[in-house]
């Protein structure tokens, strides 16, 4: 071979393996990152709890690396006043594009050649839909409002302007004012003390994705946990939520036992009021979480080694867009067993496993039955749709199974070693689906010489529904609830049965394995016997809804509407409205609530729900 073609070669794969994987055209985004490329956020702003807007200065430095004459940022219902040009007052040139109900507006400004910052004066607005601004009496201890930021997938642009794009990662550092006595925390660097003058700063020194920003700004305390870990929540809650989070140091050691250190430095976890929208979301340092963990006998913490796990698979290695969103909670989902395995040993995680498995079977049939069957592909096609659209079962669970079923071809230990090297090359990058297989060609099935199916990939990545021969998971501790469950049959509450020792996966195994259709008789015994209705467990009682909605079962009506008044965390909303939605009356009950709770959803909540009602 010739120097220059050796050159040519070394410059052409330099070149790729800086470029390719992160900057494909994301149809989510109005940035153009392979023009300009942002690299830095510093921003300063003050929380007005009164006119629930945030007043902001983002100075965004960028690097042009083509010479282009504008920068292309992402914004949703922002009031742009200003933009000013590298550090000076010298005012730039700036417009906004037409509007898109998911997308927002594009803001175009024009840029001076050599120029690398931009700084923008702007004000959110009360409806921006990452923000949920809560008043007191929507806070668990009902003393002082609250705002928290959601911006997973594409809400960012709604409370910030940036490149509001997976393939792009940046620094920030952070002012922010808020009222005395409250505390403002971010995916950051934070605070464990409430400041003097209501002022803190925050630092992100790992470049970050921007669905990763966020905030919560509360009357909060902080409870140490370990050395580099532990709890916010409002002061009520504080206890409940250390205690239930008291195993966390054995989750992140366990973590980095699986798949190599923990790059963020601490891990905290913020406990949000209960409208949050989500179990958890995996905000740098600063896990946030709903309160529907906390069931006072730590058994629903495998969300926290989800978030925990995101710490690699989704903040380190990321979903280049979000077509490819199962890169990220495929992964973390696989990951998080990996972790519980780790700590509560096989038999626990299997039941989880199983579970997971009964969840992907089910929306496999829903999608089916629905006439969305394109939805259970890996990859998916999200173009001119909404990103959430993409929150399903698929990427979580069928995610997992595929990544189970390479595990089961090659052996634990040649996958994990093959993870490691993974997570660490990959550190701070962007990942495409299409990367990734052939990554995993060359670093697993050829470097170990493992003959594989060649339609491997089709079958689990590009096509419909999951392969016959996915991995099953028969957990043990399940096959005493069968047990248990025959007993009940014939008994009917007559006899005491052994459910002692039983956590709430037992639990959700035996709701699920009851028949849908009820008569009342049964479920009054059954609700005697175990008290379902009042359960304080979050799992078990959206489980046990859906059969009570199912099977016109009122004694739960009340209850059933004060669950779906308080808790705003859509995987419970779902489900119950859906089933509310199936009759006629149900409907005009579902809508009746709906409204009565609508002002205590956050936007992505309340959006899913009118779908549902629509
Ligand atoms: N990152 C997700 C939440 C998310 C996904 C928000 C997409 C917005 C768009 C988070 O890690 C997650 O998966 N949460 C799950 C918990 C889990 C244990 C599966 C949830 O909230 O239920
Ligand atoms: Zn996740």
């Amino acid at each position: 071979m010739k120097v220059t073609q050796l050159i040519v070669i070394c410059l052409l794969s330099f070149v790729l393996s800086k470029t390719t994987i992160a900057l494909e055209m994301d149809p989510h985004s109005y940035a153009r990152p392979q023009e300009v490329l942002m690299t830095h956020l510093s921003w300063d702003a003050s929380i007005d709890f009164d006119q629930k807007v945030i007043t902001a200065v983002a100075e965004i430095t960028f690097e042009n690396k083509t010479d282009a004459s504008h920068l292309y940022l992402d914004t949703k219902e922002l009031k742009i006043n200003k933009v000013t040009i590298d550090g000076t007052d010298q005012e730039a040139f700036f417009e906004l594009g037409p509007g898109d109900f998911y997308l927002g507006k594009a803001l175009k400004i024009r840029i001076t050649p050599g120029a690398t910052k931009v700084t923008i004066h702007y004000q959110t607005s009360p409806t921006s839909h990452a923000l949920q601004w809560l008043d007191k009496s929507q806070t668990k201890d009902k003393k002082f409002p609250y705002l928290f930021t959601q911006s997973q997938a594409i809400l960012a642009r709604s409370w910030i302007p940036l490149q509001d794009t997976p393939g792009v990662k940046f620094t920030y550092d952070a002012q922010v004012q808020v009222p005395k006595g409250f505390m403002a925390l971010m995916s950051a660097s934070n605070p464990q003390q409430v400041s003097k003058d209501g002022r803190y700063s925050f630092e992100m020194k790992q470049p970050i994705p921007s669905y990763l920003m966020a905030m919560a700004v509360g009357v909060v305390e902080f409870k140490e946990i370990g050395e580099r870990s532990g709890v916010y929540a409002e002061p009520s809650q504080i206890e409940a939520a250390a205690y239930e989070f008291g195993e966390l140091e054995s989750m992140i050691d366990a973590a980095e036992r699986l798949y190599g250190d923990y790059r963020w430095e601490r891990y905290d976890i913020i406990v949000l009021p209960p409208s949050f929208p989500f179990g958890g979301m995996e905000n740098p340092r600063l896990t946030f979480a709903t309160p529907t963990i906390i069931a006072g006998d730590r058994s629903l913490t495998s969300l926290i080694a989800h978030e925990l796990a995101h710490s690699w698979s989704g903040n380190l290695v990321t979903n280049a867009n979000w077509n490819d969103f199962w890169i990220n909670e495929g992964f973390t989902v696989y990951f998080e067993r990996r972790i519980m395995e780790e700590v509560y040993g096989k038999p626990y995680a299997d039941m989880l496993s199983e579970l997971g498995l009964q969840d992907l079977l089910g929306s496999l049939d829903y999608f089916e039955k629905e006439g969305y069957s394109d939805d259970t592909k890996l990859k998916l096609q999200l173009d001119q749709r909404n990103p959430d659209d993409g929150v399903t079962d698929i990427a979580y669970e069928k995610g997992c199974a595929f990544l189970t079923y390479i595990e089961h071809l090659v052996g634990r230990q040649k996958f994990d070693a093959f993870l490691n090297q993974y997570f660490e090359e990959f550190a701070f990058k962007s990942m495409t689906t299409e990367y990734f297989l052939e990554y995993l060609d060359k670093n697993l099935f050829d470097k170990y010489a493992i003959q594989v199916d060649p339609k491997l990939y089709e079958e689990w990545v590009y096509s419909k529904g999951i392969p016959q021969d996915y991995i099953k998971f028969d957990a043990a501790r399940f096959n005493q609830v069968d047990i248990v469950f025959d007993q009940w049959l014939d008994s009917k509450g007559t006899k005491q049965l052994d459910t002692k020792e039983w956590s709430s996966h037992e639990w959700l195994y035996f709701l699920r394995k009851l028949p849908r259709e009820q008569t009342i008789e049964d479920l009054t015994k059954l609700d005697n016997a175990y008290q379902f209705t009042q359960s304080g467990n979050s799992e078990i009682l959206a489980e046990w809804f859906s059969l009570a909605i199912k099977n016109k079962y009122e004694p739960a009506y009340k209850n059933i509407e004060e669950f779906l008044i308080q808790v705003g965390r859509r995987k419970f909303l779902g489900p119950l409205y859906r089933a509310l939605a199936q009759t006629q009356e149900g409907r005009q009950w579902a809508r009746q609530i709906f409204e009565k709770a609508k002002p205590n959803y956050h936007f992505v909540a309340a959006h899913s729900i009118e779908q549902i009602l629509k």
